[in-house]
């Protein structure tokens, strides 16, 4: 039994994986060494640490304070009492949650075949693999809108503007070929960290690097990178000249999503006991998540999710003003802590996420989060 899992493991890593599968900040070449090992493996899919978070941990305790790392098995929750994450290694039926299945909805197929036995794991809800399917929050490794220096002797900056919503995750290297002020000095573009590189047939048109194709940078706008209009980069050379071999390296992504989870639908995909209407709530109906009918003196009620605010007893956007900070203060005009702020999902509706954070959550609302 085991050994057929591996051996079918490396089929599965020979056969049907793309040559970038895993995809930035995650890319790791051709050879996927950075997580696997293809023998002799300690870790149960063929991984070099053995356990999940174990392995997780490796490299996000030596790359902390990003995102927050590290984080440690104290830091996950136990409610009521501790923590500031949602638990990664608990048993999948604590706290009235149930399995995800492979004959669930749509997020529970997805995450059934990525259990440890009976327990979650980060790679539940993380496909370690993958951020571009089911995107949720985008990040970028550089600050937007702020004029970086290069790693390279050059007095230049590159400014990475906000990316768009639908941009690629990918990483990206631009290096200088030859230096000189924005407008004049040209570059080179690469995806996976300088194994191969791009060069211009015209601004903004891509293709493999001759030698002779540098792009041109810009002195009076935006250049657009190697995502359609998605991610642009602006040079400027008020601080100095680029020099030849200058080099940024960043990245733009999202925090690698197991499933679609838009409106918190990993979220009430296992907790489905908790996902109910304000007609549960106020004692009627099936629930909404596991259809059974409502028992008085038996159902354990939960805030209602799935609803836009607007009902007699709630604030709407427009009427009543903004949707309040936790503190009170309008969410808009509020204090800039992202911890405090309480944001409805896509429709305007309730969900998990709008009381909930899976991660570097603070219990006291007034406190900032991490970033
Ligand atoms: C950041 C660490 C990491 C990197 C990099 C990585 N993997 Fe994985 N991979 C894992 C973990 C952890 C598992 C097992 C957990 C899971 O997803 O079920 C896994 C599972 C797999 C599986 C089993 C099927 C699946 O998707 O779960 C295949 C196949 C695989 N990896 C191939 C690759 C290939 C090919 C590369 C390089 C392109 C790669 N991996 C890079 C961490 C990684
Ligand atoms: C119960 C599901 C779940 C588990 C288990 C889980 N995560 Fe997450 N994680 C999420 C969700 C949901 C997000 C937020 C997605 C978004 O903002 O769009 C997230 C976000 C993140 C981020 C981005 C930073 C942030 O704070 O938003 C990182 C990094 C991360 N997770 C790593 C991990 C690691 C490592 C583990 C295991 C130690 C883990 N996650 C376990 C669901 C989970
Ligand atoms: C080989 C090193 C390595 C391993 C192992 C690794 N990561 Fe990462 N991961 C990174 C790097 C580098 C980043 C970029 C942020 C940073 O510097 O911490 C990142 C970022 C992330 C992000 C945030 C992506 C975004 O931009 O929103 C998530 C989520 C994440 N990792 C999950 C995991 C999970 C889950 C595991 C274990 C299965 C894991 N990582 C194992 C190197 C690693
Ligand atoms: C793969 C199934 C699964 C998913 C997806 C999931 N949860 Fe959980 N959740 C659990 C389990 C199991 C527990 C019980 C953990 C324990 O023993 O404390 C739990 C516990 C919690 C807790 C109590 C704190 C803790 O960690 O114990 C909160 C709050 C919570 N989940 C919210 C969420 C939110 C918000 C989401 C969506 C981002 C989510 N959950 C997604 C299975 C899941
Ligand atoms: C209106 C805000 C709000 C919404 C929406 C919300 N929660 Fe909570 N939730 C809380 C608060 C506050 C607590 C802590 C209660 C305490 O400390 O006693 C909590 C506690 C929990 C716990 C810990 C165990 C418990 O029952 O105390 C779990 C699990 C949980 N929520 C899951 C969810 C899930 C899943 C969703 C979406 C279906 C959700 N919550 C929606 C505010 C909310």
């Amino acid at each position: 039994m085991r050994a057929l899992r591996v051996l079918s493991l490396v089929a599965v890593v020979a056969m049907s994986l793309p040559a970038a599968a895993a995809e930035a900040p995650h890319e790791n070449g051709t050879n996927c060494s950075n997580c696997h090992f293809g023998h002799n493996a300690p870790g149960g899919g063929l991984t070099k640490t053995a356990g999940n978070f174990s392995l997780c941990q490796s490299c996000h305790t030596t790359n902390a304070p990003d995102f927050g790392f590290a984080w440690s098995t104290s830091d996950q929750a136990v409610p009521g009492t501790s923590g500031r994450s949602h638990r990664w290694d608990a048993a999948a039926t604590n706290l009235g949650a149930t399995p995800p299945s492979s004959t669930g909805d749509a997020a529970a197929q997805l995450m059934a075949p990525h259990m440890d036995g009976a327990n979650i794991q980060c790679s539940t809800c993380h496909d370690q693999h993958n951020a571009s399917t089911y995107k949720g929050t985008l990040h970028t490794s550089y600050a937007v809108g702020s004029a970086v220096a290069a790693t390279g002797t050059g007095l230049g900056r590159l400014t990475l503007n906000a990316p768009a919503a639908a941009s690629a995750a990918k990483a990206y290297r631009v290096k200088i070929v030859a230096g000189g002020a924005a407008g004049a000095a040209t570059f080179q573009l690469s995806n996976d960290k300088g194994t191969s590189w791009f060069g211009c047939s015209s601004p903004g048109v891509y293709t493999q690097y001759t030698g002779s194709n540098a792009c041109v940078t810009s002195g009076t706008g935006s250049v657009a990178l190697n995502d359609g209009t998605n991610v642009t980069v602006t040079f400027s050379s008020s601080t100095g000249n680029f020099a030849a071999n200058d080099q940024w390296d960043f990245y733009v992504s999202y925090p690698f999503l197991r499933a679609d989870d838009t409106d918190a639908a990993m979220c009430v995909s296992c907790h489905k006991d908790r996902h109910q209407s304000a007609a549960n709530v106020e004692g009627t109906g099936p629930l909404v998540g596991n259809g059974q009918a409502i028992v008085l003196g038996t159902t354990v009620f939960s805030h209602p999710v799935g609803q836009s605010l607007g009902n007699t007893y709630d604030r709407t956007v427009g009427t009543n003003g903004p949707i309040l900070d936790a503190d009170g203060s309008p969410q808009t005009t509020g204090d800039g802590i992202k911890s405090n702020n309480l944001t409805v999902g896509a429709t305007g509706k309730v969900t998990c996420l709008t009381c909930h954070r899976p991660h570097n959550a603070y219990s006291n609302s007034l406190t900032p989060d991490l970033p």
